[in-house]
């Protein structure tokens, strides 16, 4: 494997010769994020994956990502770096989970997270992402009970923000709930002038302390255009890496998390992916998502659902 400058020069040459297209999740190490065609949310990398005429999408991410970009797009080739890259949301909801709760509830809609695999997305009436959320809750019929599965901070932040009742999933992701809201409310103290922006899959009470709560593409907006100069920030610590970007004369904090040991918060799914792998994964176009049709199909309409009541 090449290295340094002519890891990047060859990966740049195999996205040529093979007529490729890398997208790439803002918490990706930054050396992907630097190399990357589109960076972007998951709502965003959805519509690039759907929308683009590469003949391979090399998907630096996580695997329901990938997959989705694969149920969106099915005559591409589509690859990931490392298929060891999870998402504790989605390993904690499965299909057959999602129809016992049909079962138990017949008359409810289920609203699912985009991170779900494809048989749990399969098993929905429609996904929604941190980005399109509300939007969608709101849109659902009064009379229908909803179920919201997998991450229950971020349902229970929409029951708040939406004033709908929901049945929810008890399914969290890892990173985001290790944030201590002890050691964060400390760190406000310490910084008054910054202000505490969160994505909604952390906890309760950290959310209640948030100036801001939003997606990840939401976050990077609003550090970039508010009037503030410092920021708490209370997500994955990939995204800093393109807030910098956006915004290189603002002061950004990492939000502390519970373990004292450490000093930023790191999904290690989204950090399996390397420069290396990425390159051996295009070169040789291993390992690809590949998908039963009658499952994309399924899976394929909760999502179609929810980009037709997506801005
Ligand atoms: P976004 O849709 O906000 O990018 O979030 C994806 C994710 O996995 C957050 O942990
Ligand atoms: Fe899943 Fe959390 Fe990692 Fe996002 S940050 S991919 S929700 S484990």
């Amino acid at each position: 494997i090449p290295e340094g400058e002519a890891l990047v020069q060859a990966i740049l040459d195999l996205k040529k010769e093979k007529n490729a297209v890398i997208l790439a999740h803002y918490y990706q190490p930054p050396a992907i994020q630097d190399i990357a065609d589109y960076l972007g949310d998951s709502l965003q990398l959805a519509r690039a994956a759907k929308d683009t005429d590469a003949d391979m999408i090399a998907f630096c991410g996580v695997h329901f990502m990938a997959e989705a970009a694969k149920i969106l797009n099915p005559t591409k080739k589509v690859v990931l770096p490392d298929t060891q890259a999870g998402c504790s949301l989605a390993d904690g909801c499965s299909g057959e989970g999602l129809r016992a709760m049909r079962a138990k509830y017949p008359n409810a809609l289920i609203a699912t997270y985009i991170n779900c695999n494809a048989e749990t997305k399969a098993e929905s009436d429609i996904i929604v992402t941190s980005s399109n959320a509300e939007t969608i809750i709101r849109s659902l019929p009064e009379d229908r009970p909803i179920i919201f599965a997998p991450d229950k901070n971020l349902g229970r932040y929409l029951m708040k923000k939406t004033g709908r009742d929901m049945i929810l999933w008890d399914g969290t992701c890892i990173v985001h709930e290790a944030f201590s809201m002890e050691r964060i409310a400390q760190q406000l103290a310490d910084h008054p002038q910054a202000k505490l922006i969160a994505h909604p899959e952390s906890e309760a009470p950290v959310l209640d302390l948030a100036h801001f709560v939003g997606s990840t593409s939401a976050l990077l907006n609003f550090v970039e255009k508010d009037d503030a100069q410092e920021f708490i920030v209370a997500t994955e610590e990939g995204i800093l890496h393109e807030m910098r970007k956006r915004a290189p004369h603002k002061t950004l904090i990492p939000a502390l998390v519970f373990d004292e040991s450490c000093n930023c918060s790191e999904c290690f799914y989204m950090k399996r992916n390397t420069l290396e792998k990425l390159y051996l994964c295009m070169k040789y176009e291993l390992p690809e998502i590949t998908m039963d049709e009658e499952l994309r199909l399924k899976a394929l309409k909760p999502i179609e659902a929810m980009l037709e009541l997506s801005t």
